[in-house]
């Protein structure tokens, strides 16, 4: 049986669901899965109310505080985490049908994804340990998050990510001055190099879904849902899905709200994946258990082999009775267009896979008219210029001249 030490009463495995106090190892001392964390509910339902939240002045992350697990807030990042806009998206939702579509830009973060929520987390218990080095493996956006939250606090940062990462996410390494590796592989490669470096070296390893932290910053999102919604949970999320600690956070704080009576229902959750890195959609289609697919697509964030939480992310999608979609790269750049175009959003290749999933479900009649839907928009269109330079054409080209600009723009019927 668990003690309770603030809110917080330890952990539980995702897996073979054995208690265990802390997570010095990160994960099941028994079975290596991932760990959740677990909440002494009726205490924080004390602190943590409606009209608790209502007179809370802070719209970042921290508004959450009471949720959250970390019990020494002194020393973390000062950037804006969270507190992202909720878009009523009225043309894109009569494109698709839809009465009440919402679009959540969580590329509006200080690193320009939704991992920093993670770590915000991450960071403020790294601190709150006393650690000295943290390390990281990414798809790039992860990464990018932990060397931007980290800047200036005095915790060393080492990056491993996969050399085929997009340039403006290893610009961003470099420009926030983490020590980054980059790896002549893939992303789940450097992953497992990572897990090696914190053996070998002792560092404090922030990798998604094997730190139980990550979930626990993620979750946040969907606390901000419910009060944007005026307190309604929404319908449907959809979520584009990689390693699965992105759903399995929203799901998580779903359910915080619910074991704390902030809301009377939960909602399904949609997890969309590019086609052949589809390995939690295959296993939430069968018998559960995740097994490798290639990873190859476009949306290089969500480019995952075996994904390390799909476990907890198939767990997600089953409670809430929600369902997996997989998308083409066709489908994820074309709706890199019409979230521009149509809502002025403007998302990389994986935060828009929620639109394409999104669309698709409305085409077979799994979304209904008047629900209300959300889509996730988890990280911004300039993270991988080169991908959106494929789902649009090139600019005209003319001399400076005013004879050419007036045949451009007869050609072009402007004029
Ligand atoms: C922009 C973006 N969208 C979606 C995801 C998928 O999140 P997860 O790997 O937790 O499923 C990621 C993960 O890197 C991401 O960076
Ligand atoms: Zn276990």
């Amino acid at each position: 049986m668990l003690k309770s030490n603030g809110g917080v009463l330890g952990f539980k495995c995702i897996r073979c669901g054995k208690e265990a106090p802390d997570a010095k190892n990160y994960v099941c001392p028994s079975c290596s899965g991932n760990l959740d964390v677990v909440y002494d509910y009726p205490a924080i339902k004390k602190k943590l109310t409606r009209a608790s939240l209502t007179k809370n002045a802070d719209t970042s992350v921290w508004r959450y505080k009471d949720m959250l697990p970390i019990a020494d807030y002194r020393g973390v990042p000062i950037v804006h985490i969270g507190g992202t806009p909720l878009y009523k998206a009225e043309r894109l939702g009569s494109d698709l049908g839809l009465s009440s579509l919402y679009l959540k830009d969580d590329g509006r973060n200080p690193s320009a994804s939704f991992k920093d929520r993670a770590g915000s987390v991450v960071v403020a218990k790294a601190l709150e340990l006393g650690e000295r080095t943290v390390t990281g493996a990414s798809t790039g956006n992860a990464a990018s998050s932990m060397a931007c939250l980290t800047a200036g606090l005095g915790l060393r940062t080492i990056i491993f990510l996969p050399e085929k990462a997009p340039v403006a996410k290893i610009a961003q390494l470099l420009v926030f001055g983490a020590v980054v590796i980059a790896v002549k592989g893939t992303y789940d490669q450097a992953f497992d190099l990572c897990l090696k470096a914190t053996e070998m070296f002792g560092w404090y390893n922030q990798n998604t879904g094997h730190n139980p932290f990550t979930r626990e910053g993620k979750k946040t999102c969907s606390f901000e849902l419910v009060e944007q919604l005026a307190w309604r949970c929404p319908d449907k999320v959809f979520v584009s899905v990689g390693d699965g600690n992105i759903i399995s956070g929203l799901w998580k704080g779903f359910k915080d709200f619910y074991a704390l009576g902030l809301i009377d229902r939960l909602p399904q959750l949609v997890g969309v994946q590019a086609e052949k890195s589809d390995a939690v959609k295959r296993a939430f289609e069968s018998d559960g258990v995740i097994r490798p697919v290639s990873g190859d697509t476009i949306a290089d964030s969500i480019s995952v082999s075996v994904p390390r939480d799909g476990e907890a992310a198939v767990r997600a999608l089953r409670e809430s009775k929600g369902f997996a979609v997989s998308v083409t790269d066709d489908e994820i750049l074309s709706a890199m267009r019409d979230t521009a175009r149509r809502e002025s959003v403007f998302g990389e290749p994986a935060g828009v896979a929620s639109v394409a999933g999104l669309r698709k479900a409305c085409a077979q009649g799994l979304v209904k008219r008047d629900e209300t839907v959300v889509a996730l928009i988890t990280g911004n269109g300039l993270k991988d210029v080169a991908s959106a330079m494929k789902a649009v054409g090139k600019p005209h080209l003319i001399s400076p001249d005013a004879g050419e600009l007036k045949a451009l723009a007869s050609s072009l019927k402007l004029a």
